[in-house]
């Protein structure tokens, strides 16, 4: 027989059908210390000895009814950046279409508020920490809300509720033999609170003409540190991630990030410190038994997932087995290597997936305070409208390569595409000249029929037929992987057909006083309408605001618009449509304001049309 364990880590599926109950059974840690026979690990084939295969193999399934979407949690030492708004809404574009499926969505995020620069960014505004990390932590919230960050759960790594869920998950993992009392010499970054090998580092000045040391990754400076603290026994992992990672190449998305992890552990990994001495970082999780030490703060943010979920109480299989990060490049390492490897360790699956993105960069640099290119959101929001900067950031924002953001750019697109091609098609569609009964008019299927006699409609109608019949599903692979920018491409491409039919048959001509004439003209309006109702359902992750709107006018109810809604067209294929003959919504004006090329004086972007 092959080797059990090697067997369950490749076959989450098989794993993926067993009980929740026993996943929760299995993942009450054992009382007493469990000694760990390192050097037995090190050969091990599977898992690291005591590491209980048995948690893997109970890895619950995904439950086609629960999903958790997580963004990182945000540092409180400095102000929110459009960086940190795009992984938001990355997440938040995700929950909203799975809402929209049926599932039952959670979606996290909140602030990162332990370690040492924030202890002192405190320090040096003068701030008790936990008063100053409210302040800024309140800052993100304002930010999300006016964002339409849809989060079911703000947590804060102050909160009790999620000391609690580090302390037991680091007694876990002390129980285990996991982690043990050493000491850590080598360099350290601050700023992204990170260990670095001798290799990671390079020469550098500072701005006052300094040698200093800095992190080849992140640029920042780094400082030799030795420290009494306490080890967690990575080193033992580096197999086992290379198991699950094989068993799962679907697990860090996109490919190029999962070839990086991989490629990280073909080497050694080094045991990592997990602590720091009390007298250095007060501003920390004190750990369970040893008040001299706080935990390291990575440890403590990762965490926060689990606390979501609701560990360590009973019931948190339910979330923790359907969990999906988003998160940025820069913090890969944590969540690709340490997250997992902590997580096995303590007898809990790693997530599903790790959906990582590129950076937004200002002028092809790194947004930073000292070059001064930093993004305000809440200012461009202000200026470009919430759905008009969140619209933005889906469209343009690939998660293979960095991309640029500039105020012409994001001008130029919405005018483009919201503005004028979805704007103006509804606003033709729905304009009292052409529609003045405001009803959804009715369709007439033989002005459709191919080929026979007495149909009107042209070979690109029909494509344009079938290229919005197919349109949800390929939107919903789209927003499935996290790549909102394909799904609204998709659309947009639609709603340039659709205005292409339009324009085509020109139905401002027709004649309403004929027959013939008023029957085509209806059901070119009410095969518009259908395109415009499709659109609106499929752009609510993306623009919720906008597409209320549209949908509204369209006179679209809240309970039509699931995606199981999303039948097009049921006319055309002799189904009954529960819109036909119904009156339109109100008219609430332009569905987006156009925005005017940039004012010099003031750098902003007049609007021309107001919102009623
Ligand atoms: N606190 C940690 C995360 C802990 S999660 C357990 C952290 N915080 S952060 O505030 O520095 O970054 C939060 C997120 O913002 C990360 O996903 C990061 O990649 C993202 N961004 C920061 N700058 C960015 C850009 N310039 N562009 C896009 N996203 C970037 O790391």
């Amino acid at each position: 027989m092959r080797n059990p364990c090697r067997f369950i880590i490749r076959n989450y599926s098989v794993v993926a059908r067993l009980s929740t109950r026993l996943f929760a059974q299995c993942h009450v840690p054992q009382a007493g210390p469990q000694r760990l026979d390192v050097g037995h690990m090190s050969t091990y084939q599977g898992y690291p000895h005591r590491l209980d295969v048995r948690h893997m193999s109970t890895h619950p399934p995904s439950d086609e009814e629960h999903f958790f979407i997580t963004t990182p949690i945000f540092y409180v030492n400095a102000s929110p950046h459009l960086g940190h708004l795009y992984s938001a809404v990355t997440a938040d574009c995700l929950h909203r279409y799975k809402l929209l499926q049926g599932f039952k969505s959670k979606f996290s995020t909140g602030t990162d508020e332990h370690g040492l620069k924030i202890q002192q960014a405190a320090e040096s505004a003068g701030k008790d920490p936990l008063i100053f990390c409210t302040d800024v932590s309140e800052r993100f919230k304002r930010l999300f809300v006016q964002c339409n960050i849809s989060y079911t759960d703000y947590i804060r790594t102050s909160d009790p509720v999620h000391r609690r869920a580090v302390e037991r998950f680091w007694t876990v993992l002390q129980d285990k033999g996991l982690i043990y009392k050493g000491s850590y010499e080598g360099w350290y970054s601050m700023q992204d609170e990170s260990f670095l090998t001798p290799s990671q580092v390079a020469d550098a000045l500072d701005s006052s003409g300094k040698d200093i040391k800095i992190s080849l990754d992140s640029g920042h400076k780094v400082e030799w540190m030795k420290e009494e603290n306490y080890m967690f026994r990575l080193s033992a992992f580096r197999r086992p991630l290379l198991a699950w990672l094989r068993g799962n190449p679907g697990a860090i998305q996109p490919e190029r990030f999962y070839q990086d992890v991989l490629q990280w552990l073909q080497e050694e990994l080094p045991d990592l410190s997990v602590s720091r001495q009390r007298s250095r970082l007060q501003w920390g999780v004190p750990v369970p038994g040893d008040p001299q030490q706080t935990v390291y703060v990575w440890l403590d943010a990762l965490v926060n997932y689990l606390t979501v979920a609701g560990y360590p109480d009973a019931g948190h299989a339910q979330w923790w087995s359907s969990a999906h990060h988003v998160i940025g490049k820069d913090i890969l390492k944590f969540h690709a290597v340490y997250w997992p490897a902590f997580l096995l360790g303590a007898g809990l699956p790693p997530p599903r997936t790790i959906c990582v993105h590129s950076h937004w960069t200002v002028g092809g640099k790194k947004m930073s305070k000292s070059v001064g290119n930093v993004v305000d959101p809440v200012e461009k929001s202000g200026r470009f409208g919430t759905d008009g900067l969140r619209y933005f950031l889906l469209r343009q924002g690939v998660p293979d390569s960095d991309c640029d953001y500039d105020d012409g750019k994001v001008l130029k697109v919405l005018n483009a595409e919201l503005a004028d091609s979805l704007g103006g098609l509804l606003n033709r569609c729905t304009a009292p000249a052409l529609n003045p009964a405001q009803r959804y008019p009715p369709f007439c299927p033989e002005l459709f029929a191919a080929g026979s006699g007495g149909g009107r409609a042209t070979a690109d109608d029909r494509r344009l037929l079938e290229a919005v019949r197919g349109l949800p599903a390929v939107v919903g692979r789209h927003y499935e992987a996290l790549h909102a920018y394909k799904a609204l491409e998709a659309v947009g491409g639609c709603v340039r057909l659709t205005n292409g039919f339009v324009q085509r048959h020109a139905p401002w001509k027709l004649d309403r006083g004929d027959e013939g004439d008023r029957r085509w003209l209806d059901t070119l309006l009410h095969v518009a309408l259908e395109c415009l109702r499709t659109y609106g359902l499929l752009l609510q992750p993306a623009v919720p605001e906008t597409a209320d709107r549209l949908l509204c006018r369209l006179g679209v109810g809240p309970g039509e618009r699931s995606w199981s809604a999303l039948s097009f067209l049921p006319r055309a294929r002799g189904m009954a449509c529960p819109f036909e003959g119904r009156a339109l919504g109100a008219d609430c004006g332009v569905l987006f304001s156009r925005l005017e090329p940039l004012d010099t004086d003031d750098r902003k972007p007049k609007r021309t049309l107001k919102h009623a």
